[in-house]
């Protein structure tokens, strides 16, 4: 089938300015977007921008916007897509070429909430254990493939820019919510911050954007209540 796409392309170097630009190429109907682009980059002009790894839906590196929704280029077959197949950059973070934008922002908010095991105590002689009910506790939030998806459809992010954002608070509650994480207090103070949960006005894109499916806003709640709690539970 020939597909048509329009593509909102951006050179720094060449551009002054975002523009529109139009390409049809001839796919299967069950190749994804993600084919189409790299069909475009391949055969009709090798200067279009974007990034992708696994193509699987795994590595989170081709999010971008596909019909006005943040969906991962490699899991949106073209056969369900709306044509002409319209592609833009994810909102709110600097683009530093087509659809490649700089996350570098994104990955420090990450980093700012200590996404990893806390330990203080001293290590046991074996493992530290974990009942399969504490495993389920934060199941959810283990899906998180870093994809920005959520915080870029976020209108609390695109108004205030040092908002923690989403994806952060889901990296927390996938620490906060481990029995063997000894980091909660720290972890809990930063979100208590002023950039932190609060900024949250529970507008559910997120949920919405998420290709992992994962409640984001329900883990956003859970860590508001623990920390008016004072605990995590
Ligand atoms: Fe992507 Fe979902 Fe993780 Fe947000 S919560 S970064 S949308 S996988
Ligand atoms: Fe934004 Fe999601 Fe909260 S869209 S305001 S982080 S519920
Ligand atoms: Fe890895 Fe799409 S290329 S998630």
């Amino acid at each position: 089938m020939n597909v048509s796409f329009r593509l909102l392309r951006f050179d720094p170097q060449r551009d002054a300015a975002a523009h529109w630009e139009s390409y049809e190429v001839e796919l299967e109907p069950t190749d994804r977007v993600l084919d189409g682009l790299e069909a475009i980059k391949g055969k009709v002009d090798g200067t279009l921008g974007l990034r992708r790894s696994c193509a699987h839906g795994i590595c989170g590196s081709d999010a971008m916007v596909i019909n006005g929704r943040n969906r991962l280029a490699c899991k949106v077959l073209v056969k369900n897509v709306k044509q002409p197949v319209t592609i833009e950059p994810m909102r709110g973070f600097k683009v530093l070429k087509d659809f490649i934008v700089d996350m570098e922002g994104f990955f420090a908010k990450v980093r700012s909430i200590q996404p990893y095991l806390v330990e203080k105590s001293a290590a046991p002689e074996k493992e530290r254990l974990q009942s399969p009910k504490e495993r389920e506790r934060f199941d959810d939030t283990t899906k998180c493939i870093l994809c920005g998806a959520c915080t870029t459809s976020c209108p609390s992010f695109w108004s205030n820019p040092d908002y923690v954002g989403p994806a952060a608070i889901v990296q927390a509650h996938r620490f906060l919510f481990d029995s063997r994480d000894e980091g909660k207090e720290e972890r809990l103070k930063t979100l208590n911050a002023q950039e932190g949960v609060w900024r949250c006005r529970t507008i559910f894109n997120c949920v919405e954007a998420c290709p992992r499916g994962i409640n984001v806003t329900r883990a956003i709640a859970e860590v508001k209540q623990a920390i008016l709690r004072g605990k995590v539970k």
